[in-house]
């Protein structure tokens, strides 16, 4: 594990330019790429990038906020905590995980040591603008029928800092980066919830989500 002073992060918070990215028609290449990706000082603390994963003709993209621990560690996206409870919910919705292409706004896990944990931390609006050409190079490769937002992070990044998941969720909108998306929670909101009530209640909401954004990617 990588260890950095909070002081060298904050140094060069403000340091970034736009993701270079190679003209290609593949998505491999692109994952390539990204693994040399300097555009923001996030790649000095992470292990490694972690591209998005999935077939090129995929109907549905779904885009998360950034890699957690252990998928920082593991390089795929979703693997960790969230993305378990997110493969269980594709199920339930009738979504196989492996016809989705599965990515996130933010290619590299920003995290901030406390004792020996390291503790996720929110892109803030440079980190999210710097890694924004892999997003649109995998948009513009898989031309999904839908785009599907989970959480505030992804749909803000898309939308604007307006957007409020909580109004909009479960609708199909049009945006500039992709024709149709859908917003609904992140996973890891549903293991947030404070009792078993309420998380399973917020689970069949993100579930019936789901089967919103499958019926709309037909
Ligand atoms: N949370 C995300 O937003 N993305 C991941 O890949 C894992 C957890």
């Amino acid at each position: 594990m990588k260890k950095l002073s909070a002081k060298i992060q904050d140094d060069d918070a403000d340091d970034w330019k736009p993701a270079p990215v190679p003209d290609t028609s593949s998505l491999a290449a692109l994952a390539k790429a990204a693994r040399s990706c300097t555009a923001c000082h996030l790649y000095k603390r992470a292990t490694q990038s972690v591209f998005g994963e999935g077939p090129k003709r995929a109907r549905l993209i779904l885009l998360g906020e950034q890699p957690g621990d252990q998928e920082d560690l593991a390089g795929k996206p979703f693997v960790g905590p969230a993305g378990k409870l997110l493969d269980r919910a594709l199920e339930e919705a009738g979504i196989n995980r492996d016809e989705v292409y599965v990515t996130n706004t933010v290619k590299h896990f920003k995290w901030e040591p406390r004792g020996k944990r390291r503790i996720h931390q929110k892109p803030n609006s440079r980190e999210i603008a710097a890694c924004r050409p892999w997003l649109e190079a995998e948009l513009r490769l898989v031309r999904p029928k839908l785009l599907v937002c989970l959480g505030a992070t992804a749909a803000q990044s898309i939308f604007g800092p307006s957007f409020r998941v909580t109004r909009e969720r479960g609708k199909v909108l049009e945006s500039e980066i992709a024709p149709r998306v859908l917003a609904t929670v992140h996973p890891s909101s549903l293991l947030r919830q404070p009792d078993e009530e309420s998380r399973q209640r917020e689970y069949a909401h993100f579930v019936a989500d789901l089967r919103a954004a499958l019926k709309a990617s037909r």
